[in-house]
């Protein structure tokens, strides 16, 4: 099944948000196949945002990201880069729709609080960035069939 690479920024960690965020992805049905705290290194951060080197945000981003422990995820179920991208909301937290996490815990552009992988592309790269394979951890949830898409019942 599909796997997304998210990252809870420092701001939630700061901010006593790791449980509310882990929270939902949980209620939505999709499964935490990896967890972990650290504290992003530099060159991870360098690696890891690689496409945005150049741009004015890209300095104050890397310092952002390294000023705080991280809660590093790969979470899996149907379609998860987009429905955690949906349920992310837009980049911005000013402008992210209510109901959204960016949209209901935010106000900050650079502080927004969570990363997703943007393409399945993205996802392979970041995941293997961030986690061992043996980090990654295949089960199933009990209720997954309740949540499943494709279920027939
Ligand atoms: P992410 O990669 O963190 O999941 O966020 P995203 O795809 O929604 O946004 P992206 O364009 O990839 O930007 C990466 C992160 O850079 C910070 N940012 N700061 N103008 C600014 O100060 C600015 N713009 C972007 C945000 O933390 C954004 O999530
Ligand atoms: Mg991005």
């Amino acid at each position: 099944m599909e796997k997304t690479l998210i990252i809870l920024k420092p701001d939630t960690v700061q901010r006593g948000l790791i449980g509310e965020v882990i929270s939902r992805i949980e209620k939505r049905g999709l499964r935490i196949a990896g967890l972990k705290m650290m504290w992003v290194p530099r060159e991870l951060a360098e690696r890891h945002y690689g496409e945005h080197q150049g741009k004015a945000f890209y300095e104050p981003l890397l310092n952002f990201i390294t000023s705080s422990p991280v809660i590093a995820m790969v979470i899996e179920g149907p379609k998860v880069i987009t429905t955690m991208r949906a349920m992310m909301g837009k980049t911005s937290s000013l402008e992210a729709n209510p109901g959204t996490i960016r949209g209901d815990y935010g106000l900050s552009n650079r502080h927004n609080l969570i990363h997703g992988s943007d393409s399945p592309e993205s996802a392979e790269r970041e995941i293997a960035l961030f986690f061992k394979p043996e980090e990654i951890y295949n089960y199933k949830r009990v209720t997954e069939p309740w949540a499943d898409p494709d279920a027939e019942w």
